[in-house]
């Protein structure tokens, strides 16, 4: 599988590390507008070919799958013509800017038979399996709510708010841990520099059972926090992403209620028991990723991370836009 990457920002030499060394893959081109970056892969990469021309991914003829890792506006083009070329795609998440174009893009992988994937890291980090495989497994009961906080004093994005640059991660986990569809979400978010991408924000995800998810985003916390809640009638999860080697815990907490029929009350009981650690994989998962998109191109199967999850996070993304400019109104899914 020989592969191009585009972007060799932030997160691009990532990529180009672990597809160095993902068995079955042969990377051969990287390329970024900006010469300072190329000349890094030149130093670190001589057998990598470089290019500041993005066209060179499209039309080499010893190109078979482009990996995109440039900012998020750039993405529905740079896929359309790489799918027009004949070449698989990977995205980095969120798949593009609007719900349309992740449908035009997927509609153009099934004509073209080429696949069509995102790159939703965290679906293969082992804390996020080890979750998957609690919630399948019946440990935690009857999921009841998904509460994610990350925030911290990150880097104000020019394009896009910071819903659509942090909680695709979150939505992503979401959608797989959680087999009920969502049916519409609220979101009210704030911009303090007055230039309309909001730096703090807080979605909701309501669905028809009675299960609930929320999101708290922010580029402007003073500490930053990657937790991860999950309360199931049985057991309830949090995922400390910052913790190095414990980052889940397992609470044997719950409460059962009644109602008192005289008075109307309802009364609550409540059970705090032993907190479990489970071991969970440490492998890197991008390596994982990586690996998922090589073999999935060759095997002819659906990765973990397909464009059906791209499309679901850009769905509750742009609905959550919609509802951030109404300050807050339901918008249906
Ligand atoms: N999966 C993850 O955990 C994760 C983490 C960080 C970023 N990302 C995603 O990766 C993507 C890139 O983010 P980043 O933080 O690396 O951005 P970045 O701005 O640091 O890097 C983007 C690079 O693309 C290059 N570029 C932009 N337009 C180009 C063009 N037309 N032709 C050639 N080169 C061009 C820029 O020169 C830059 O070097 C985004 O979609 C982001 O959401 C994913």
């Amino acid at each position: 599988m020989r592969i191009a990457i585009i972007g060799y920002g932030y997160w691009g030499p990532n990529l180009v590390r672990n597809f160095s060394a993902t068995e079955g893959a042969q990377l051969k081109l990287v390329i970024d507008g900006r010469e300072e970056r190329l000349q890094l892969v030149r130093k670190n990469y001589p057998q990598i070919d470089t290019s500041q021309d993005v066209e060179d991914a499209f039309s080499r003829n010893d190109i078979d799958a482009v990996v995109i890792a440039t900012p998020v506006f750039t993405h529905f083009d740079f896929a359309k013509k790489a799918l027009l070329n004949g070449k698989h795609v990977l995205i980095e998440k969120p798949m593009t800017s609007t719900v349309a174009e992740s449908e035009e893009l997927i509609n153009l992988a099934i004509q073209k038979q080429k696949l069509l994937m995102v790159d939703h890291t965290f679906l293969y980090t082992g804390a996020v399996m080890k979750m998957k495989a609690l919630i399948d497994d019946g440990h935690i009961g009857n999921t009841q709510y998904f509460d994610s906080t990350r925030i911290n004093l990150g880097l104000f994005q020019p394009d896009v708010n910071v819903l659509w640059d942090l909680a695709p991660h979150d939505i992503s986990i979401l959608n797989h841990l959680i087999k009920d569809k969502p049916v519409s979400v609220n979101a009210t978010g704030l911009s303090h520099t007055k230039n309309g991408i909001e730096n703090i924000a807080y979605l909701t995800v309501n669905y028809e059972s009675d299960f609930i998810a929320h999101f708290n985003c922010s580029w402007t916390s003073p500490v930053k926090l990657r937790t991860l809640l999950i309360g199931g009638d049985k057991k309830m999860l949090l995922f400390n992403d910052l913790e190095p080697t414990e980052k889940i815990r397992v609470y044997d907490t719950g409460f059962s209620h009644k109602t008192d029929e005289e008075r109307k009350k309802i009364l609550v009981d409540y059970r705090a028991g032993d907190v479990h650690l489970p071991k969970v994989e440490s492998k890197e998962a991008l390596g994982g990723m990586a690996a998922d998109f090589v073999q999935s191109i060759q095997k002819q199967t659906a990765p973990l991370s397909d464009m059906y999850s791209g499309l679901s996070v850009i769905k509750i993304l742009e609905a959550a836009q919609k509802s951030i400019k109404q300050n807050g109104k339901e918008i249906q899914l």
